[in-house]
């Protein structure tokens, strides 16, 4: 891999990075487990296994020293009441941070500590988060219409842990209200 400098662009409106070295699509069955509402998960499995969210990643060495980037995109959508969302996870190298900047759309970012500690953050264009280390971070898209798109960059050594959001999901959700998205209290993660 070269060492030199590089650009890229993200192309408005699709905002697909004019360079790409992996895209990864994850569709609604990736998400088993995730969501609250069990039935509703079930019944849209039957009829389709949708596609959820996609990244685009610029590859570098996984070492220490250097940066990872790319472009993380949820499309707009609900499962029973709450919203179309990224696994989410921990980095595997914990005293990790991130940052996001939000490209298009709208949503949130809901995130928490091992200890308990939660935090959710709404994201809109042109707002850019910074994911303390020991913050697991999940991105959820609340717009009827538009795709949530950010930017991110973390360091390469980071790694990701999966495992620990998979057993009961993070201790808050986004769902659709009446009042619009509602941040509540997933009653799973106790
Ligand atoms: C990398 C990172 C993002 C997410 C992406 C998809 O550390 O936080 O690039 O990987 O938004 O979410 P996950 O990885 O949770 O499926
Ligand atoms: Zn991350």
């Amino acid at each position: 891999m070269s060492d030199l400098p590089f650009t890229f662009m993200l192309n408005m409106p699709g905002v697909i990075p004019s360079r790409i070295d992996n895209h990864i699509q994850r569709k609604l069955s990736a998400l088993k487990g995730q969501f609250n509402d069990q039935q509703a998960f079930d019944k849209m499995l039957a009829e389709e296994d949708r596609l959820i969210y996609e990244v685009y990643e610029i590859k570098r060495p996984e070492v220490e020293g250097e940066m990872l980037m790319g472009v993380s995109i949820v499309h707009p959508g609900k499962v029973g009441r709450e919203y179309f969302m990224t696994k989410g996870h921990f980095h595997s190298v914990l005293n990790t941070a991130e940052v996001y900047y939000c490209v298009r759309g709208e949503g949130y970012m809901v995130m928490e500590t091992p200890d308990g500690e939660t935090a959710v953050e709404a994201l809109v264009a042109g707002k850019i988060l910074y994911v303390p280390p020991c913050w697991a971070h999940r991105s959820v898209c609340t717009s009827r219409q538009d795709d949530l798109v950010t930017f991110f960059v973390y360091p390469a050594n980071a790694g990701h842990d999966y495992g620990t959001i998979e057993q009961v999901g993070f201790r808050k959700m986004v769902l659709d209200s009446e009042n619009g998205p509602e941040i509540v209290d997933n009653p799973r993660a106790k």
